[in-house]
């Protein structure tokens, strides 16, 4: 049986948490055994003190480090091989694997101890000597460490053998594998005018299983950033643009700017990369357009394909196109759809997509999309006004916000589709 010690100053809270649900059979059917120690009686005096003013000054009090240690060595003295956990905001947050890791540590025969401040938390003395792991919840503060410490219990114990019965539905769960879990239906197949998905009334497991790891993937990547994820393959062409015509000087008048063979390199690189399908170059002179083409050639077909065959995989996706619109006709073209138009820009405008907003968009586009960057001091408002879809700036830090096209094309591009692997 597995020892859950509690040491608090509010033990009837577990009355009620250990007499219902799960948890009770857990306790019922002596997988786990749950106890409480009052604080209160390893109190300072007579009165019942537990805790003094903080050192230093400051609002509240603190659990003084004589109480919280006779309590702990109480708990250690039926369980000496426990672990002694403190809940505190400042600890290591709370994730599954910690969950996994005192189930861990749990199955091999040791328990775990409690202890659950009230106020402003417990001398850090204590921390520092008697307690094994600190752990918080989340951010954001609750009262105790009461709650916090039952999530924790529900967490692990549901992990030992015997308490849920069926370890399956354990490895599907969200956070598991890095993923949220596929979202769940159960009847009535219609609630409201809104009908359950047809593909989990097939029958054909095939087929429900690859709409599950695909809802999964999708959803995890639309709502939780901070997980590991893989980008979505959208069911659409995504591509990107370098826009030298219609662009303003750094007077705002309207201009036409030079072709950088450095721009076409490194944000071909960073497109093929990142899994976009095309980089347009836009370019209204025709004499650029085949100097580029040129330089295209000898990296393509030329010496330059000897001498560095990667460096064509990625110019292979590069168009060169005398204007926007030649580029929407020939993706258009191409497969079909009018592509939406999404520009970029150094500038605040109000209206503006949050770059976020649009990594989740982007797993249910069913248009086209060309991200659109321009050069010298920024795309002409003509283009601006055209736009489906205008990205807010990229920021760091600093006030200095002067990017070159290609190192915002690449930041966009991380920020747009760049997967984080798991641990
Ligand atoms: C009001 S809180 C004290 C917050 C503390 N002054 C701070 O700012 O970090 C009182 C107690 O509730 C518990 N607690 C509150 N929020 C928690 C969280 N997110 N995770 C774990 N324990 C928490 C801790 O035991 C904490 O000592």
């Amino acid at each position: 049986m597995i020892s859950f010690q509690v040491i608090t100053l509010f033990p009837e809270l577990f009355r009620e948490f250990s007499a219902n649900g799960l948890m009770r059979r857990a306790v019922g059917e002596g997988n786990i055994c749950l106890e409480t120690i009052q604080l209160r009686d390893f109190a300072i005096n007579a009165q019942g003190q537990v805790d003094d003013s903080p050192y230093g000054g400051g609002s509240g009090m603190v659990l003084r480090p004589e109480p919280a240690k006779r309590a702990i060595e109480t708990a250690k003295s039926k369980d000496p091989s426990a672990k002694v956990i403190l809940l505190t905001p400042r600890g290591k947050p709370l994730k599954q694997k910690v969950l996994h890791e005192l189930a861990d540590h749990c199955r091999a025969g040791n328990g775990l101890i409690f202890l659950c401040p009230r106020y402003e938390g417990v001398d850090e003395r204590i921390a520092e000597t008697l307690v094994d792991e600190e752990i918080s919840i989340g951010d954001y503060i609750v009262m105790g460490g009461e709650l916090p410490s039952m999530v924790v219990i529900e967490g692990v114990a549901r992990l030992l053998p015997g308490v849920l019965g069926n370890s399956e539905s354990i490895e599907e769960e969200s956070f598991e594998r890095d993923r949220l879990e596929y979202p769940q239906y159960t009847k009535p197949q219609e609630f409201e005018g809104n009908a359950v998905p047809d593909v989990l009334l097939s029958g054909n497991h095939a087929a429900i299983n690859a709409w599950r790891t695909e809802r999964s993937g999708r959803d995890t990547w639309m709502r939780r950033p901070d997980l590991p994820r893989q980008a979505p393959k959208p069911a659409v062409e995504i591509c990107a643009a370098l826009v030298h015509y219609p662009v303003v000087d750094k007077r705002g008048d309207l201009i036409t700017s030079s072709i950088t063979t450095i721009d076409l390199h490194d944000i071909s690189r960073s497109a093929k990369t990142y899994g976009l399908s095309k980089l347009y170059i836009v370019h209204p002179v025709r004499a650029l357009r085949v100097l580029s083409e040129k330089i295209n050639d000898h990296w393509s077909g030329g010496f330059g394909l000897e001498y560095n065959p990667n460096r064509s995989e990625a110019l292979e996706i590069l168009s060169i196109v005398p204007n926007i619109d030649d580029m929407i006709l020939d993706i258009e073209t191409r497969t079909g759809i009018l592509p939406e138009l999404v520009t970029t820009s150094a500038k605040q405008t109000s209206g503006s997509c949050s770059v976020d907003d649009y990594r989740a968009a982007l797993a249910l586009v069913e248009k086209p999309q060309v991200i659109v960057f321009g050069t010298g001091w920024g795309l002409a408002s003509e283009v601006l006004e055209r736009a489906d879809r205008h990205l807010e700036p990229l920021y760091g830090p600093t006030d200095y916000n002067h990017l070159s096209v290609r190192s915002a094309a690449a930041i966009m591009f991380d920020r747009l589709f760049g997967e984080v692997k798991g641990a």
